[in-house]
């Protein structure tokens, strides 16, 4: 299949089981899976913290997720949001589909309005949306560079992120 054939819309409660055995499947195989990435996907829409939760469908199958959740970043005022997880089938990947997710939620994103939007991850990655390391920006003891900000208005983010409740959730 190409990048081009899928659209990007809200998750529906109809979906809701696909996106969680495609956000496991998608974290399966790489070495950072924790297992759990499934259920903070739950957890944060138990918790009314899926601020976004979009999904990529092709052929009536959901073959991506992302979801978006309120954080907070330090004594920073404003309006700060997380990033991830985000999810594309196996057979899927490097075809776009992660990249069209998370352009059109940082895009919906920007219309709430928001102060910008923050995360842990690989910089190649996330670097070609606009996120770089910020200075003062930290996340325990996990190493600068893949704790990134996008920040939406001149204010940056400064200072440690706490993300939602339902990133800290066990497996049931
Ligand atoms: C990461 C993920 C969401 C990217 O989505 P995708 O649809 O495969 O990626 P896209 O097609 O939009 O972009 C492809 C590019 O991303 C790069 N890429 C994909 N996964 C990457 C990763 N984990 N780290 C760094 N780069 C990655 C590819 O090498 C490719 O680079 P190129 O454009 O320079 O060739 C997807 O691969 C995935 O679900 N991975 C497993 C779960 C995961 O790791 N989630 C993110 C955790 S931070």
């Amino acid at each position: 299949m190409t990048g081009d054939v899928f659209s990007i819309r809200e998750a529906r409660p109809d979906d809701y089981a696909a996106i969680f055995d495609l956000t496991q499947r998608a974290f399966a195989p790489t070495p950072y899976a924790s297992g759990t990435e499934g259920h903070i996907v739950l957890a944060l829409r138990d918790d009314g913290d899926l601020t976004l939760s979009l999904v990529a469908v092709a052929a009536d199958q959901i073959i991506g997720h992302v979801a978006f959740s309120p954080a907070t970043v330090g004594e920073t005022n404003g309006a700060w949001y997380a990033l991830g997880p985000v999810s594309v089938a196996p057979e899927q990947q490097k075809t776009g589909v992660g990249s069209r997710l998370i352009t059109a939620g940082l895009d919906q994103l920007r219309g709430l309005p928001a102060s910008g939007c923050v995360l842990i991850g690989s910089p190649s990655y996330y670097g070609r949306f606009g996120f770089t390391r910020c200075d003062g920006l930290t996340y325990g003891t996990v190493p600068a560079e893949y704790v990134q900000g996008l920040a939406f208005t001149s204010m940056s983010p400064v200072g440690e992120i706490t993300f939602a409740p339902g990133f800290d959730v066990q497996p049931k």
